[in-house]
């Protein structure tokens, strides 16, 4: 079992019910924190369903956004919501940005950086089409501080059922993902001024049958890793979350992201 097998990116529906739902409220609190240059020109890496592109466009008036993602479901479903000619949409992997150097003043993206493998050469990418004084800005969940709360529920049942499991666990794939992590990579890539505050939300659930439904639609890792097992394990996994949670009344946990923002001089 590889960790990144059970990365599924496919299915916007389900994944905008699964994760991109509450990505859009940390979304509009991170464009706020970015506090951009009005009338600017934007390059977004990984997408989505559009979550930031959306929040972009709401706070930014900006003069174009290219909003690139490597899933063709994803920029499919994406560029069918967002109808806006300020906006194009390109599938695109993160190293390898369809444009040219120095042409945007805004490089961002959203719950992405950790799941592109080679994190320095995706910067180096920001950063060449990064046009001088330009920032690049990015969230990520704090997987490592529990911060993202039914991602880390859903890992602790899973890995007390299937030991294999905790490979896959966010929280040991991404251990960069806190202040210190993150602070020592923009190092890594050069950056010379950095900016990283935490920007925390609530993920709630009227019931655990809410809680648990994004689970079974297959987009996103964990819900990968739900639909690789066979039903009686996944009833096994359901109920061992139900009992660590309650089986009745609303689910509440914390969401909590690390912002970014970098420059190069
Ligand atoms: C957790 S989702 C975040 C989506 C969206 N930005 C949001 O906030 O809801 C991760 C996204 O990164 C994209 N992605 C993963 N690896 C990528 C890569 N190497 N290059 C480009 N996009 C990538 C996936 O297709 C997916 O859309």
């Amino acid at each position: 079992m590889t960790q990144s097998e059970f990365d599924a990116w496919s299915a916007g529906q389900s994944y905008e019910h699964y994760m991109g739902r509450w990505s859009r409220k940390i979304a509009s609190r991170f464009v706020g924190w970015v506090d951009p240059s009005q009338n600017a020109d934007w390059l977004e890496i990984g997408c989505g369903t559009g979550a930031l592109t959306e929040a972009i466009l709401a706070a930014a008036n900006p003069r174009s956004i290219v909003s690139t993602d490597k899933s063709e479901d994803f920029i499919t479903h994406a560029a069918a919501q967002i109808a806006d000619d300020r906006v194009s949409f390109k599938v695109a992997e993160a190293t390898d940005i369809p444009l040219a150097d120095a042409s945007v003043d805004w490089v961002v993206s959203a719950l992405v950086l950790n799941f592109i493998p080679d994190k320095l050469k995706a910067l180096d990418e920001m950063r060449r089409v990064l046009r001088p004084n330009g920032t690049a800005a990015f969230y990520v969940w704090d997987y490592p501080g529990g911060g993202m709360g039914f991602i880390d529920a859903f890992w602790k049942s899973a890995a007390a059922l299937d030991p294999e499991a905790a490979k896959l666990d966010e929280s040991e794939r991404f251990p960069f993902c806190q202040k210190k992590g993150l602070d020592q990579l923009c190092r890594d890539a050069g950056a010379t001024d950095t900016e990283i505050v935490a920007i925390e939300e609530e993920t709630r659930f009227p019931d655990f049958e809410a809680f648990w439904h994004p689970f079974t639609l297959g987009a996103g890792p964990a819900p990968g890793y739900v639909k690789s097992l066979p039903d009686e394990r996944q009833q096994m996994l359901k109920d061992h979350l139900a009992d660590k949670l309650g089986a009745s009344g609303p689910v509440s946990l914390p969401a909590r992201a690390w912002a970014v923002k970098l420059k190069w001089h």
